[in-house]
């Protein structure tokens, strides 16, 4: 099973992502998790894709794609996969669509997870991570139990680097602009299936597992 988790900035892509995968038993793929790692380590990859972080712009769709797939094939993926952030505009949307092609698979659901434009400044300009294990915390909402360490693993908390005012408007209009199309693209082939994404996390992915479990029994 193949699913993709869309959003704006700030929707719970990842946090959803997250805990619908171990539900589902399915692997989590999160592009801007896989960059951060990168840039933490000052990998090759870090250092081509940092400055595009930073100013909230989309990390160039070669470099991208090409770190998807090849990810795709690691064995971890066999039994479903999924994938967070990705695609972000229509070139790699389609980029997916044929390498899965390719292998006679397809996408199978699309979440598209929505919630109201200040509510996600409120959830990006609260929001903590852990450096190690990427968990996510909110300094009012889901506090971590020790403040600056991760509940997961002991890990060191920071706030992103592309979390501030000037950077997340910059990542909504991007968001708008390049990503908002692939909502049409997916509800024309019918695999869209619209969650709202307000309210409680735990609340939030109870919807979203029904919503996926009842498309799949319906098709
Ligand atoms: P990425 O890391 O993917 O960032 P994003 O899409 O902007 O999404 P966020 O991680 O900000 O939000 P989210 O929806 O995952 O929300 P979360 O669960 O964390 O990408 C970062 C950068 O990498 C991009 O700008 C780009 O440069 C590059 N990149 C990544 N993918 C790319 C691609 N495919 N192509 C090109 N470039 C790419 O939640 C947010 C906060 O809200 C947290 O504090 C959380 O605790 C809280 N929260 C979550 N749910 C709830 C709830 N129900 N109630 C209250 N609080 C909640």
């Amino acid at each position: 099973m193949y699913i993709i988790f869309l959003g704006a900035p700030g929707a719970g892509k990842g946090t959803q992502a997250a805990t619908v995968a171990q539900k589902l038993n399915l692997a989590h793929i999160a592009t801007g998790d896989l960059f951060r790692q990168a840039v933490e380590r000052g990998t090759e990859l870090g250092v081509k894709v940092k400055s595009y972080m930073e100013k909230g712009m989309l990390v160039p769709d070669e470099i991208t794609i090409q770190m998807v797939l090849e990810r795709l094939v690691a064995s971890d993926c066999e039994s479903g996969v999924i994938l967070d952030g990705f695609p972000r505009n229509l070139r790699q949307a389609k980029a997916l669509d044929s390498a899965l092609a390719q292998q006679a698979r397809a996408i199978d659901k699309v979440v598209y997870i929505t919630v109201p434009e200040e509510e996600l400044l409120r959830r990006l300009s609260g929001r903590w991570l852990c450096r190690q294990c990427q968990a996510p915390y909110h300094a009012t909402d889901s506090p971590p139990k020790v403040w600056g360490k991760c509940d997961h693993c002991g890990g060191e908390l920071y706030q992103r680097p592309d979390d501030t005012p000037q950077t997340v408007r910059e990542r909504l209009q991007v968001y708008f602009a390049k990503t908002a199309p692939l909502v049409d693209y997916y509800n024309q082939s019918g695999k869209l299936l619209e969650v709202d994404g307000a309210g409680e996390k735990a609340e939030v992915s109870r919807r979203i597992v029904r919503a996926i479990h009842g498309s799949l029994a319906a098709s």
